[in-house]
């Protein structure tokens, strides 16, 4: 069929494959168009082929530049190095965007809707770090540096602003701590302003610092709408905004980048319930949704957050992470029952 979507399908590690195939048959009965190139990666591929990124899945991403990826496992003190994060900076993924939307009536946060952009190849996880010795001591100090480009805080800038407009959003804030780490993220806070003045009377800007932002979420987290900031400030600030709706069992996220788009749940593995019956695919459900809205089918999101929303809510059929009882294999059916009417 002509209108036909390739896209690369990693079921990934852990409770991967079983979130996995949740999310296809779902899609399959929304009748979605994407053509899977099933690839693997992780620890799952590193036991079948010795590699955790085989030059297969590789070429397939390189191919479709879009993918949708269940959770890698990173081996411990092996010498591995994340394939998330090699992923990032091989297709130079320069966005991580998080969106978190209350879900569940009656949990401590009502109308959550917060959407966290962030910075996802620089900052201070740029890594650059080693000891100073002292005297005996090899150790004694531990340095690390970070950057920031003028570049790259304008393009998550634009980003952020992109995203507000094209998902009829009302605000953006750009979060920083440009009071004490005034280079590292003044550079970031100053370019962070010079963008927001383009979208000057379509979309408003505010500023916050990181330790006040990370307060005001947990008191009033709907006064937030679109939150852009730097890349270790925007991993906390995204674990916790997604812990106001529920939990990393909810979160979906996209990695962006020029040529390349990888869709994900926030969580990982979960290796303590793989392979149970118990895992939620509500997350990466959410990430197919995510990956439909990038494609241009808004439609086909919309319907897919509808049958999420009926079971969870209406039916109140949940996972045990959301305090239900039923399994994935029963919250799937449900799913599907919903989608096929
Ligand atoms: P995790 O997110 O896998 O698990 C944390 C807790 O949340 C566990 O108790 C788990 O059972 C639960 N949980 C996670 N997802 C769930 C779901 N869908 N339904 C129900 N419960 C769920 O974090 P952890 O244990 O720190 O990491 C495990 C592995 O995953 C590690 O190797 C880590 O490196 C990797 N990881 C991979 C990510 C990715 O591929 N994007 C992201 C985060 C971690």
């Amino acid at each position: 069929m002509a209108d036909r979507i390739p896209a690369t399908l990693i079921p990934g590690d852990g409770i991967g494959p079983e979130i996995t195939d949740a999310t296809v048959r779902v899609l399959r009965a929304l009748e979605v168009p994407f053509e899977w190139d099933v690839q693997r990666a992780g620890v799952t591929a590193y036991e079948a082929t010795g590699s955790v990124l085989p030059d297969e899945a590789l070429e397939s991403l390189k191919r479709t530049g879009l993918a949708l990826k269940g959770p890698l496992t990173t081996p411990i003190g092996e010498g591995f190095r994340s394939v998330n994060v090699t992923l990032r900076k091989m297709f130079g993924l320069y966005a991580n965007v998080r969106p978190t939307k209350t879900l569940l009536p009656g949990g401590r946060y009502e109308g959550v809707d917060v959407t966290v952009v962030r910075e996802n190849v620089e900052g201070l996880y740029a890594a650059m770090e080693h000891y100073m010795p002292v005297g005996d001591d090899t150790e004694a100090v531990a340095y690390g540096a970070g950057f920031n480009t003028r570049v790259e805080c304008q393009r998550i800038v634009r980003h952020a602003f992109e995203y507000a407009l094209k998902h009829g959003r009302r605000k953006v804030t750009l979060v920083h701590k440009a009071n004490i780490l005034k280079i590292l993220s003044g550079l970031f806070l100053h370019e962070g302003r010079r963008v927001a003045a383009d979208y000057a009377g379509k979309i408003a800007c505010d500023e916050r610092i990181v330790d006040a932002c990370a307060m005001e979420l947990v008191l009033h987290p709907e006064t937030y709408d679109v939150i852009v900031t730097t890349n270790l400030f925007g991993d906390i600030l995204s674990d916790l905004t997604a812990g106001l709706v529920g939990g990393l069992g909810m979160a979906p996220g996209a990695n962006i980048g020029e040529n390349m788009a990888i869709f994900e749940a926030v969580h990982g593995s979960a290796p303590d319930i793989a392979g149970k019956d118990k895992a939620n695919p509500i997350a990466l459900l959410r990430a197919a949704g995510l990956m439909l809205v990038h494609v241009g089918r808004q439609d086909l999101a919309e319907k897919l957050e509808h049958a999420i929303h009926e079971v969870v809510v209406t039916q109140g059929i949940r996972t045990a992470d959301l305090g239900g009882e039923v399994g994935t294999k029963t919250f799937t059916q449900a799913l599907l029952s919903v989608v096929e009417g």
